[in-house]
């Protein structure tokens, strides 16, 4: 669906460029794109629905990968500006710990590439406010942060269509909570190719088997914002121990399986730790004898502990590395700015923005 702004419209059809002026050289890699706020550690949410996506892509030779820090959206939520330094290189610590190779991937600092910037305004002038309004996230938001409800919160799936489309990326690995906000980079992307010629794809989500992680307290998902919600990454045994201790659960029997709460987490941790049949089988059991949740919780927390021993490991043999992690950003740094200059370059050009007298 085209947006449409009938007000407007004249003035941006004034001079279409013929459809498909850029045709796609056949032989180019794939660009792949994604992002996470260094809002905290990590957790299994982070990991499973989103970073784990960018480590299945990297490995494909078709595909052209960038993975950053999005610090600039971070700072949409209340954040210590003493601390965030900090946070943002933990979260690049993490991306190489879970598995992100340089080797393979670009990776890069969302504020250092300002083109980000100056793309999401000329977005901005093609959305209307009363559409961003209406999306899902930014709704939770102003319930969660009531007293934080600022113009970069409404900006904020703009800016992510920015950080897309600069790269004239197709897929993004994502989890499911951010496909309204894909919706809208397609919805974008038309919209500019509509009115200034054919410039941008319509980039794709990438989802994961564990896209969407529930919260340990059983209302809605892992989150690093909800205490008890998630289980970090860094986490040890004890910890994880003492965190699915206090997954609510019940009886069930005679009852019908849950779609959510407690039980329905440790069904989705099952399915993802163990296998689907092993979650067959529980489920089956909490229909009929009920589920002994000690020993089914305990097993949950070693599985997920070996899981996470290897990530932690990494993550120490990069801690004192910050030559290495230099190196690795300036790379990632380099190859980001070139591209964005290209098309910001490009889109000046198009929408008649004067670039010299
Ligand atoms: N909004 C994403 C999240 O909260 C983070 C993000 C910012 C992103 N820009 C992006 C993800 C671009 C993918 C592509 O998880």
């Amino acid at each position: 669906m085209v947006v449409c702004l009938a007000s407007n419209q004249d003035i941006r059809v004034r001079f279409p460029l013929p459809a498909l002026q850029n045709i796609q050289n056949m032989n180019k890699k794939i660009r792949v794109l994604s992002g996470t706020r260094p809002t905290g550690p990590l957790h299994l949410g982070n990991y499973l629905g989103g970073i784990k996506g960018y480590l299945d892509l990297q490995e494909r030779k078709d595909l052209d990968c960038l993975y950053f820090v999005a610090d600039l959206h971070g700072i949409t939520s209340p954040y210590n500006p003493d601390k965030y330094p900090q946070q943002i290189k933990e979260l690049v610590l993490d991306y190489l710990a879970c598995g992100l190779d340089p080797k393979k991937s670009h990776l890069f600092i969302q504020s250092q590439i300002p083109e980000h910037l100056e793309l999401a305004y000329y977005f901005s002038t093609l959305y209307p406010v009363s559409r961003l309004e209406q999306l899902p996230t930014y709704k939770e938001k102003k319930l969660e942060q009531p007293k934080y409800i600022n113009l970069g919160l409404l900006y904020y799936p703009i800016l992510m269509a920015a950080d897309i489309l600069i790269y004239k990326s197709e897929l993004v690995p994502v989890g499911q909570d951010q496909l309204p906000h894909l919706e809208l980079t397609r919805e974008v992307a038309r919209s500019f190719n509509h009115y200034f010629g054919q410039t941008f794809p319509e980039p794709q989500a990438y989802l994961t088997k564990g896209a969407y992680i529930p919260s340990l307290t059983g209302e809605g998902k892992m989150s690093k914002t909800k205490e008890d919600s998630y289980i970090s990454l860094l986490d040890d045994l004890e910890t994880i121990r003492r965190k699915l201790a206090k997954v609510p659960t019940d009886s069930g029997k005679g009852k019908k399986i849950p779609a959510n709460g407690g039980v329905y987490t440790l069904l989705t941790l099952i399915e993802l730790f163990m296998t689907s049949n092993q979650r067959k089988r529980y489920e089956k059991e909490y229909l009929s004898t009920g589920i002994k949740y000690q020993p089914l919780k305990e097993d949950l927390a070693q599985r997920i502990y070996s899981y996470l021993k290897s990530i932690q490991e990494k993550r120490q043999y990069y801690e004192n590395k910050s030559d290495l992690i230099k190196k690795i950003l300036k790379e990632g740094n380099t190859y980001a700015s070139q591209i964005a200059k290209e098309t910001i370059k490009e889109v000046r050009k198009k929408m008649g923005i004067l670039h010299n007298f």
